[in-house]
């Protein structure tokens, strides 16, 4: 077995994925054109080109107005699933859900979440993956509205959804994450896990991710490359075991960065961190879980061993139970 199809066909989980970025190049196209939606471009040589961090979420937030069904939530969730267990032998997942972008558009939070979980479920019972939901504030959105989705999280409870996060950018194009604060705490006193997009881009720093950890208290980071410019910091979080759910090959596009040896998440591994890799957004940065072990950790210089202890950091990093962790290992 060559090292490359080795490193595919590992079996793995994925921690940091955005459901809307399930869906294939070929759906999201076909969906566009059937509900009139403008996609930036409809030629996908250029659709998943960005220029940064903001310019992509544009043509995220598009993509999350071609899903308006129950059919097309479901649809994508279910067909989500079998692309990955292919691509990469995916054998658990935790999806970042984004309701604040769905209740723009008249979806409210059962009505997206419900089709969402029944399409997971179906493809947990026919290929064995499971699943676990992360509620994901908008920080487009204000601190008072974070507060309100998390108060819909409590008021209707599914046993999937266990976890806070929050992505997108606010319009200042800042991650700012001590904002929501009082989300995070109101989470946490229910029962909730947290994470958080931290430390991401050029715009983003350390501070940041310290924020997140320390004032929003997050049991994990999305991201989180920026922690390697406070050499104390990264010494606490390695001490702490904090998992960072990164995403190799995104990384390439908005940050330019090349994938060697130099990478920050080849230091983060050689740093002691405990580092998991997902996707993020397959569909937007031509990625899939397979890759991000077969171009990523392969160009990181990563060997065998290396390989499988990163694996499973994506089960130890997980919010599901002992025992859904035990069948993983
Ligand atoms: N960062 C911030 N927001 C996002 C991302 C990301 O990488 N992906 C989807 N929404
Ligand atoms: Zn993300």
């Amino acid at each position: 077995l060559a090292y490359p199809d080795y490193l595919r066909l590992l079996p793995k989980t994925e921690l940091h994925c955005h459901f809307v970025s399930t869906l294939s190049a070929a759906r999201l196209i076909s969906l566009a054109d059937r509900y009139g939606v403008e996609l930036p471009t409809t030629d996908p040589d250029e659709l998943f080109d960005y220029s940064d961090l903001a310019d992509f979420l544009v043509a995220f937030r598009a993509a999350t107005d071609v899903l308006r069904s129950p059919d097309d939530l479901a649809t994508t969730a279910y067909d989500g699933v079998r692309a990955a267990v292919i691509a990469g032998n995916l054998r658990y997942r935790e999806y970042g859900v984004n309701p604040q972008y769905f209740a723009t558009r008249g979806i409210g939070y059962t009505e997206l979440l419900d089709p969402v979980i029944d399409g997971l479920r179906a493809a947990e019972r026919d290929l064995g993956v499971g699943f676990r939901i992360v509620v994901a504030i908008n920080r487009r959105e204000s601190a008072r509205s974070a507060v309100e989705l998390v108060e819909q999280m409590v008021r209707h409870p599914y046993a999937e959804v266990v976890a806070l996060g929050q992505d997108d950018l606010t319009p200042e194009n800042t991650e700012d994450p001590g904002r929501f604060a009082e989300a995070y705490a109101l989470a946490k006193r229910h029962g909730f896990k947290t994470t958080a997009h931290a430390g991401e881009t050029a715009t983003a720093s350390a501070e940041d991710v310290r924020i997140a950890v320390d004032v929003l208290g997050v049991d994990r980071i999305d991201h989180g490359y920026r922690v390697l410019d406070d050499a104390e910091l990264t010494a606490r979080l390695r001490d702490r075991h904090l998992p960072f759910a990164t995403t190799p090959l995104s990384t390439r596009v908005l940050s330019k960065w090349e994938l060697d040896a130099d990478h920050r998440i080849a230091h983060m591994i050689r740093a002691g961190l405990n580092v998991s890799v997902s996707t993020d957004d397959g569909v937007f940065f031509r990625t899939d879980i397979g890759r991000e072990y077969s171009e990523g950790l392969l160009d990181f210089g990563i060997d065998a061993a290396g390989a499988q202890a990163i694996a499973l950091a994506g089960i130890d990093g997980a919010f599901c139970d002992d025992d859904e962790k035990a069948r993983l290992r």
